[in-house]
């Protein structure tokens, strides 16, 4: 077996089950085991269920606190902080996602920024939630320094993603989510856990600031800024809007799923934006449809069927996952059994 194919609500109750015998609360086990399946279903592996034996850690090494409610420091008209109060990161994510919603059927916009939380998974899920309700989400957060400033070879920002998304009915949808580096650290994990040697060229590099392709060397190096200066500068604004917006912790004040000697203190962003107050939400879908046919009337480049927008390609792996099942790679397969094994928890049997 390479891999462990597991049809989606399955892999769902699986993870819900683990973190439920930790003692995380039913909803938040739910919420959490949601996310991650929910990444899988989109291929975007690198966060979904791999990550879980990450947030198992945390909470048995009492690095994450799963019983913290957290608390609003502060609102004023359409802007608000909260403390996470180094809770589950989705938990706080979701009150945060919806206090954004809140603020923003009041305000015509709503920005909530989150302190001392965890990690939230992949940011799509709360962009999404916001524009459930017809309104832009656009969705930040900082992350465990592993990528080095433009020109120089410490490390300094995490992977500090950007996540845009547009309300829409189908047709004209567009939905942004992206690392500030070339790719996500769990794209480079998840090589590693696969067993692969060696990753593209331009996605990292060693501790010297040298341009690796090995998957190791990688692992324990730094990752390339996306663009250059201008994936350092996205990143910069993340540090800014989240952490030093929130009173949270930046740069180097971090910790990280890897690092097992402090909490992690990651901030996050959360703003909606109302369609409604601009344009009449029909006319914005009308707009977006056009706006998208016309990227893709795009002759394809040579090499290429055809132009895609963002989301494109994690909707079509949805459409195929949801029926086929998620693959799950042998070894995080055999690291997930052996902590359901030692929680006492059923292992789903593979068809
Ligand atoms: N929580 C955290 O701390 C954290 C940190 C970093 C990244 N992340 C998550 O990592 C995930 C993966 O990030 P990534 O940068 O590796 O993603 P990626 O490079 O696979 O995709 C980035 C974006 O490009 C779009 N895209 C891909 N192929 C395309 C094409 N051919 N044409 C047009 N658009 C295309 C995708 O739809 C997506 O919106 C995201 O969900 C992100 O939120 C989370």
């Amino acid at each position: 077996m390479s891999e462990a194919i597991i049809p989606h609500d399955q892999l769902r109750d699986f993870v819900e089950g683990i973190l439920s015998a930790l003692a995380v609360a039913p909803a938040k086990a739910r919420l959490v085991a949601e996310t991650l399946v929910a990444a899988n279903l989109r291929a975007v592996d690198s966060h979904g269920v791999q990550l879980l034996p990450f947030y198992v850690d945390q909470i048995e090494c009492g690095r994450m606190n799963p019983h913290a409610q957290g608390r609003v420091v502060s609102e004023s008209g359409a802007c608000l902080v909260y403390d996470g109060e180094n809770g589950v990161g989705q938990f706080i994510a979701e009150l945060c996602s919806d206090h954004a919603v809140r603020l923003c059927r009041e305000h015509g916009l709503g920005m909530v920024v989150a302190r001392e939380s965890n990690h939230f998974g992949a940011a799509a899920w709360w962009g999404q939630r916001i524009s459930a309700h017809g309104m832009v989400g656009i969705v930040q957060c900082n992350a465990s320094p592993m990528v080095a400033p433009w020109q120089g070879c410490d490390p300094r920002y995490g992977t500090n993603p950007l996540c845009v998304a547009v309300p829409s009915n189908g047709a004209g949808a567009w939905l942004l989510d992206m690392a500030s580096t070339t790719v996500a650290m769990g794209r480079i994990y998840k090589a590693f856990v696969n067993r692969e040697a060696t990753i593209p060229p331009g996605w990292a590099m060693d501790g010297e600031g040298v341009p690796t392709v090995e998957t190791e060397t990688a692992l324990n190096g730094l990752l390339m800024p996306l663009g250059g200066y201008k994936g350092s500068g996205l990143a910069m604004m993340a540090e800014i809007l989240c952490g030093v917006l929130g009173g949270g912790a930046v740069s180097t004040e971090l910790g990280g799923l890897r690092i097992k000697t402090a909490p992690f203190r990651v901030s996050q962003m959360f703003l909606a934006i109302d369609v409604a107050r601009f344009i009449e939400p029909e006319q914005f879908q009308a707009r977006m449809e056009k706006l998208v046919t016309m990227v893709k009337s795009s002759r394809p480049a040579q090499g290429h069927q055809e132009v895609l927008v963002a989301g494109d390609p994690e909707w079509r792996a949805e459409a195929g996952r949801l029926r086929g099942g998620i693959p799950v790679p042998e070894n995080l397969w055999t690291s997930l059994g052996e902590i359901a094994r030692r929680l006492g928890v059923a292992i789903p049997a593979l068809g």
